[in-house]
């Protein structure tokens, strides 16, 4: 399968990251991107696809990485607890790991500042309140929210003011 197809086809696929391809597509394009949380890679195929300049995505587990991410020159996965690696400057930071208030608010703190737009999953309805409370607690007066999506469990868009 082509990174192409791959795309497409989650895409149509029931998925939390469904509605969200085409957004994180686009805000990656040209950008390099920071993932927290990689699981089976579907927001990673998004970026990729999209045409980002780079993608370095942070698990906790290990992961089954498929052969359309593998093989691209862009793309690297980092097997670690993204509250132990040493922070490092993105353009783009995605964050989509530890869904707790601690975990959420723990990995605004420590890479966001090195980032200059934030997109987080998981901000609507009441199954991952507290990720949309560390959200509402860190994101000051220097942040300016530019996209929030309720569909595909929430996605909030914040960037630099
Ligand atoms: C909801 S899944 C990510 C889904 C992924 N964005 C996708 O579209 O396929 C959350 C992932 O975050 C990982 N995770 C949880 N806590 C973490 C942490 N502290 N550091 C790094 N990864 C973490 C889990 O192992 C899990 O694979």
């Amino acid at each position: 399968m082509s990174l192409r197809e791959r795309y497409l086809t989650l895409c149509m696929q029931p998925s939390d990251m469904k509605d969200h391809m085409p957004r994180l597509a686009e805000i990656g394009r040209g950008m390099a991107v920071t993932e927290i949380g990689f699981r089976t890679g579907v927001s990673a195929t998004a970026f990729l696809y999209g045409g980002c300049k780079r993608l370095v995505s942070i698990d906790i587990a290990e992961c089954d990485v498929p052969p359309e991410l593998r093989d691209d020159a862009r793309f690297s996965l980092k097997v670690a607890n993204s509250n132990e690696l040493k922070p490092w400057k993105s353009d783009v930071l995605f964050i989509d790991g530890d869904h707790s208030y601690n975990g959420v608010y723990s990995d605004l703190d420590r890479w966001a500042p090195l980032a200059k737009v934030v997109a987080l999953h998981d901000t609507a309805g009441r199954k991952w309140l507290g990720v949309r409370e560390a959200m509402h607690d860190w994101f000051g007066a220097d942040w300016t929210k530019i996209a929030e999506y309720h569909d595909s469990h929430g996605l909030t868009i914040w960037q630099r003011a």
